[in-house]
């Protein structure tokens, strides 16, 4: 198991099977408004180089009512936007807190910020994944359909983004059969799909893809950075848009997962994701439930391997903090 979470694989089967126990024990404990308290004395520190609504308010949400504390450093107000090194932010962000999440541009950017940081780092999305959003859809997923291992999975949209490169690595580390739709110029690069093997498979056509799948998953068309591209881009994608002929295809009690923000009317229209087979509410809520997993998991393990090499003294055994959970 690795310190930290940058992409899917850095955590195996086991793990995300105690990871989606805890976040439905999480899950009920929030509808019973009853209090946990896991992260009490722990702070998360969000760096933000794009923007964001979901991702932000979930984890400063997520470590409030875990009784943690979270801080936001967007890049415009930090000295990073005037040129100081990502490594010197990391090495001094990382003695303030006990877990740190990065929103950037190039992966390569954030791997650099987690070598140089002393605490677990979490990928709150790049241009090549967005790791802890795949966690909420599929654990949206198994909410509605028990298990998501032998699921069909569609993807209509742009491959190559963080959402469609996310998915693609999610079939093989989750077991399920992804079938993704993309144009040409806009699928994911060859060797995802090569490290996906059997799991992810190109189709033709958006119908090929959606014709009896359990799950019709889309993004945006034009991805944060990429915003002078987004008439070229509206030109290639013209007939994947995820609509309700579209989705007539799919199996009847297929459901639709939209990470969002949406652009009704381009990928998605109105209708789906307003309609009775849009997922997409929960998945954003589940957001906050499987991320308060994700932190426990993170951070208390990191604590436990500072303890076993002695340096530092426990400020509650693993053992009180699930009593305190339950
Ligand atoms: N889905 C998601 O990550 O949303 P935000 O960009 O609002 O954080
Ligand atoms: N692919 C989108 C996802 C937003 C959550 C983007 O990167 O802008």
């Amino acid at each position: 198991m690795n310190r930290d979470f940058l992409t899917l694989s850095d955590l195996g089967v086991n793990d995300y099977q105690a990871l989606f126990h805890r976040t439905r024990v999480l899950k009920e404990a929030r509808a019973q408004r009853r209090v946990v308290n896991t992260m009490a004395g722990r702070t998360l520190v969000l760096i933000f180089e794009k923007a964001s609504t979901r991702t932000r308010l979930s984890f400063e949400a997520a470590m409030a009512q875990l009784g943690g504390n979270a801080i936001t450093l967007p890049i415009q107000d930090s000295q990073l936007s005037r040129g100081e090194p990502l490594a010197d932010t990391a090495r001094v962000v990382s003695r303030y807190c006990d877990v740190l999440m990065m929103r950037t541009f190039a992966d390569e950017r954030l791997r650099e910020f987690a070598r140089h940081s002393s605490v677990p780092v979490i990928n709150g999305l790049t241009d090549g994944a967005h790791p802890v959003q795949l966690l909420a859809d599929v654990f949206t997923i198994e909410e509605r359909l028990g298990s998501v291992r032998g699921c069909t999975v569609a993807f209509v949209g742009d491959g190559a983004s963080n959402m469609g490169r996310s998915f693609v690595e999610a079939a093989a580390v989750f077991g399920f059969n992804l079938r993704m739709a993309a144009p040409e110029g806009y699928r994911p690069p060859p060797g995802d799909l090569k490290a996906a093997g059997k799991s992810a498979l190109l189709c033709a056509t958006p119908g090929e893809a959606v014709a009896g799948a359990d799950v019709v998953v889309t993004d945006v068309w034009t991805s944060m950075g990429q915003e002078q591209e987004s008439l070229a881009r509206k030109a290639a994608f013209a007939g994947y848009c995820v609509d309700a002929a579209l989705l007539k295809k799919a199996k009847p009690t297929a459901f639709v997962l939209h990470c969002l923000p949406a652009h009704r009317g381009e990928e998605i229209s109105g209708e789906v994701l307003d309609g009775p087979q849009s997922a997409a509410w929960d998945e954003a809520e589940n957001r906050l439930h499987v991320q308060k997993a994700l932190l426990e998991t993170l951070v208390l393990r990191h604590e436990q391997t500072l303890m076993a090499a002695a340096a530092v003294t426990p400020r509650a055994t693993a053992v009180e903090r699930q009593n305190d959970a339950s």
